[in-house]
């Protein structure tokens, strides 16, 4: 393979895999398309820009016109899809979108790739990135998430990542595509938006603003360094078996109000103010709609087929998030200062 395709690059989790990919394989060509939505942001690609493997294209996965050409202009042999739309919250306000992107975008970059690729498979793929959301909620029972347990999504965010999965997997059973999906828990780190809880609570304890805990904070998630996760895509990337699905995930769960304190923490140790100094921003809201109470992955088929472990212990992966978001204050500035802020504090208001 030489001329990959990267979808949604320029958002949090797509950032670094072009990252990862330019820096490693020179020999590689990498195209980074992506609408640019307001989750998009090319600031998280500055250190690359000018990488001479590395080509930024502004395009919208569902205008299948712009696939096409983009298939042959670039002669692509390779594509990691990320591109989607991403926040649960919005999903629940907005579905239309969601399944715009999430459905008819995938499916018109895999018509693309099936227009373009004919029936010569040969050194070709499309791994499409997903979420461990599709299979619904556990309960507080120590189960978790296999890569057989059956789809359950609730939200309309995980039923368009759901559908998009299950139009990936056909296209492998119909056309004979060499696909992959792999499905991941909650990813942290630097250049995530701050719509999500871990860049959210660390910004709005910076500006002594309310920390908006949903429900009773009991929720838990796995949270898995984001770098973990780029570093897996590249292992699956090459050397994943095709038309198979591969959970992703830390074994690192956390229930909410646990990890808010641990954020508490250590921003206020960072910013050197005294232990505690923040608990009082804790404010308990409406909780979301349909919010799934568990998540859990078991990724031990990665890590025993394709030697994959995460690299990062969580207490290191926090305060290095941390200290990112604390250090890079121009990005997040950047992101929500006017237009965003006005949206987030009419969505806070209107929960
Ligand atoms: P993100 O919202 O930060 O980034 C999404 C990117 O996709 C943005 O750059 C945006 O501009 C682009 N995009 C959106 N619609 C587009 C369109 N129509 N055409 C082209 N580009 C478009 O999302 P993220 O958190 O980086 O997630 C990336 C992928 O990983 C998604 O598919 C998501 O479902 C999946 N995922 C995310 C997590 C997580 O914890 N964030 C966990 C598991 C899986
Ligand atoms: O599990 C993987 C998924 O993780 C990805 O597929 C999604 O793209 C990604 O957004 C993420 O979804 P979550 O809904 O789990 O992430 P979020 O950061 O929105 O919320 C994490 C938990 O914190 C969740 O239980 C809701 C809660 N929460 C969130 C926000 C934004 C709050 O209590 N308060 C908040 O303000």
């Amino acid at each position: 393979m030489k001329n990959i395709l990267i979808t949604g690059g320029a958002g949090f989790i797509g950032s670094h895999v072009v990252r990862l990919f330019v820096n490693k394989y020179p020999e590689y060509n990498i195209i980074n398309l992506d609408k640019l939505t307001y989750a998009g942001n090319l600031a998280n690609l500055k250190d690359i820009e000018n990488a001479p493997n590395y080509t930024f294209v502004k395009a919208d996965i569902c205008d299948f016109e712009t696939m096409r050409e983009l298939f042959q202009k670039y002669q692509l042999d390779g594509v990691i899809h990320l591109a989607a739309e991403s926040h649960v919250d919005r999903s629940i306000k907005d579905p239309f979108t969601f399944a715009q992107t999430n459905v008819m975008g995938t499916l018109s970059l895999l018509q693309a790739a099936k227009e373009a690729w004919g029936n010569d498979y040969e050194g070709k793929r499309f791994y499409h990135i997903s979420t461990d959301e599709v299979y619904g909620t556990l309960e507080f029972d120590g189960t978790f998430f296999t890569e057989t347990t059956k789809y359950d999504p609730h939200s309309p965010y995980s039923a368009s990542k759901a559908s998009s999965d299950h139009f990936v997997r056909a296209f492998h059973d119909t056309y004979g595509m060499p696909t992959i999906v792999t499905n991941c828990s909650n990813n942290y780190g630097p250049y995530q938006f701050p719509e999500k809880l871990i860049p959210l609570f660390i910004n709005n304890i910076r500006h002594g603003k309310p920390l908006p805990v949903y429900g009773k904070g009991e929720n838990v998630r796995d949270w898995l360094y984001v770098v973990d996760h780029a570093r897996a895509i590249d292992v699956i990337f090459h050397q994943g078996k095709i038309a198979d699905t591969y959970n992703i995930g830390g074994f690192n769960e956390w229930k909410n109000i646990d990890l808010i304190k641990v954020i508490i923490k250590t921003v206020d140790k960072l910013l050197g103010n005294p232990e505690g100094h923040s608990v009082g921003l804790i404010t308990y809201v409406t909780d979301r709609a349909g919010h799934d109470l568990r998540y859990a992955i078991d990724s031990n088929k990665l890590k025993e087929e394709l030697g994959w472990e995460p690299s990062l212990q969580f207490e290191e992966g926090i305060e290095k998030t941390v200290r990112w978001y604390l250090d890079n204050q121009e990005w997040m500035d950047h992101i929500t200062s006017g237009e965003y802020e006005k949206y987030y504090e009419s969505m806070y208001e209107n929960r």
